[in-house]
């Protein structure tokens, strides 16, 4: 097997050493039971680098039976309590070191994730550092995870403990790959053990992290990970009987039907889904601050990032004069290498997204939006888009209804406060929104009116651990991070007791 991704001529920035040794592994396979193994069959599946389109590396692609293999081997660490019963300060003990190592290797895991997702070297340490701090918030909650004593009848003493739920299958999208591991440690910090499939785009951190961990002194089994293909691996994961409930991230068809396929076993499903967030700029908004934050928001990682400002809504009275600054912004973007600091926008993650990119520019089109900027494939070497713009957009067009995931920006007007959040409100999806105003009523008036999990006000896409994360509607239902992250991960359990009178 050739592993290309080596070749020093490939990547011209310099990798690190650790980076280029890891990228001469053979083989990135599960890690079952501690051990990093190949497919029980042997079968394999390529890593492409999206810049080059070239493959860089090989995983392992799974079936049902290396499922079946890693939820053993988590069933088992999980009821014989070899991490569950381990004291809560040295559950935090080694979390931290967790933490403490990704951040040593930080290098390493920015490099992995800049050829695995071709997201911007600068955005992949800001990925890191968020799964840094994700590790170290969870951290510490082992020691403050109490239950409670609820009021009885005098002649009971009652107890409610939160325990972990059991075995987590998690099954994780290509668009951060290594902020999975805040997530993972929120499910380890509550007890329990995971099973962790990541997207098949993107194999490479799923395997270092679950090294990691064992490292770190999670014992083995506790974390596995297993290599393949949504539907066949990921399904089997979300279908295992001795899996006790799923954790997703990703597109709302495969989201939709994964409650349905847990429903047979009636399995707690926590989901995050996409998202087509309103980037509402009312006319007393500083213009300049709002114009960058949406060019950020919406060119960040190529517009594949769930709360992508991508419809954004301006006032009639400064739409044009916001537009231009928009464009101001978004017409000269350097588009190449994530490893070149002058690149400001990477490519799309596979050929496949970026032909799905191109549809919806065909859609735009033909539903009468105005094509302002980009709408082509950049270059023929690798997956890049132009950064897209299309103006007088309706929001019943299929471009302000549906999820892209790549870089095209819709711009739709309001005239009034309640039509604004009438537009804002009229979607699938309830993910975020952001609001623009300097004024402070209005800020509260419309943080109340938008019916989405988030609402930014004068900022955009800020994450913190201690902040949950997650949607309503089509968004899905669950949180991740915060506390209420481990309501998701826990489940109370009641204890009885007759203490006679
Ligand atoms: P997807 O939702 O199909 O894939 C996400 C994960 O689910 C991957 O690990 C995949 O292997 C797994 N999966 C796929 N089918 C499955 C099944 N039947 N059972 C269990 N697991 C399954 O997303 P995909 O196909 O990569 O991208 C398509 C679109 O989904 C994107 O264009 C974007 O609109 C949306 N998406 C949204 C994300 C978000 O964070 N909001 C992340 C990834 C995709
Ligand atoms: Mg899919």
């Amino acid at each position: 097997m050739t592993v290309q991704s080596a070749d020093p001529a490939l990547y011209p920035h310099a990798l690190s050493e650790s980076t280029v040794k890891t990228l001469r592994r053979p083989l990135f396979g599960h890690v079952i039971e501690g051990e990093t193994v190949p497919a029980l069959d042997g079968a394999t599946m390529p890593v492409i680098d999206p810049a080059t389109g070239i493959r860089t590396a090989t995983a392992a692609a799974g079936t049902s039976d290396d499922v079946t293999a890693a939820v053993r081997s988590a069933r088992t660490a999980f009821d014989d309590g070899r991490w569950r019963l381990l004291a809560p300060l040295e559950k935090e003990r080694r979390l931290r070191r967790l933490a403490a190592l990704l951040a040593e290797r930080a290098d390493l895991f920015g490099e992995i994730d800049v050829i695995d997702a071709g997201l911007l070297r600068g955005y992949t340490t800001f990925v890191v550092d968020g799964a840094v701090a994700g590790v170290e918030y969870y951290a510490g909650w082992p020691t403050k995870l109490h239950g409670t004593i609820p009021a009885v009848p005098s002649e009971f003493a009652v107890y409610e403990m939160r325990e972990p739920i059991g075995v987590i299958g998690m099954i994780m999208p290509w668009n951060g790959p290594t902020f999975v591991l805040g997530f993972v440690a929120a499910a380890l910090a509550a007890g329990n053990a995971v099973v962790l499939k990541p997207a098949e785009q993107t194999p490479l951190s799923a395997v270092l992290m679950a090294e990691l961990a064992l490292e770190a002194g999670i014992p083995p089994g506790v974390f596995n990970v297993v290599q393949g293909l949504g539907e066949t691996v990921g399904a089997a994961l979300v279908t295992a009987p001795e899996v006790d409930a799923v954790s997703f991230t990703g597109s709302v068809a495969t989201g939709s039907a994964i409650q349905a396929a847990a429903a047979a076993r009636v399995k707690r499903v926590s989901l995050e889904l996409g998202g087509k967030s309103a980037f509402i700029v009312f006319p007393d908004a500083d213009l300049e601050a709002a114009a960058t934050s949406a060019a950020m928001g919406v060119w960040g990682a190529s517009g594949q990032v769930c709360t992508a400002a991508t419809r954004v809504l301006a006032h009639r009275d400064i739409r044009d004069e916001f537009v231009s600054l928009v464009l101001d912004r978004s017409r000269d973007l350097r588009l190449g290498s994530g490893f070149d600091p002058a690149t400001q926008m990477g490519p799309v993650v596979s050929a496949d997204q970026l032909a799905r990119v191109q549809s919806y520019v065909d859609i735009g089109r033909a539903e009468g939006a105005e094509l302002v900027l980009g709408g082509e494939r950049h270059g023929d070497v690798g997956f890049f888009h132009q950064p897209t713009v299309f103006t007088g957009v309706r929001n019943d067009m299929r471009i302000a209804r549906e999820e892209i995931f790549g870089p095209v920006m819709s711009v739709l007007d309001f005239g009034s406060e309640d039509e604004a959040y009438a537009i804002a409100n009229d979607s699938d999806y309830g993910l975020a929104a952001g609001v623009w105003t300097e004024n402070l009523s209005l800020a509260h008036r419309a943080s109340r009116a938008l019916r989405t999990g988030t609402v930014w006000v004068n900022t955009y896409q800020m994450v913190y651990p201690t902040v949950p994360y997650g949607g309503v509607k089509l968004s899905g239902h669950g949180r991740a991070l915060g506390a209420a992250a481990l309501d998701d991960l826990t489940v109370p359990k009641s204890v009885w007791m007759k203490v006679g009178s």
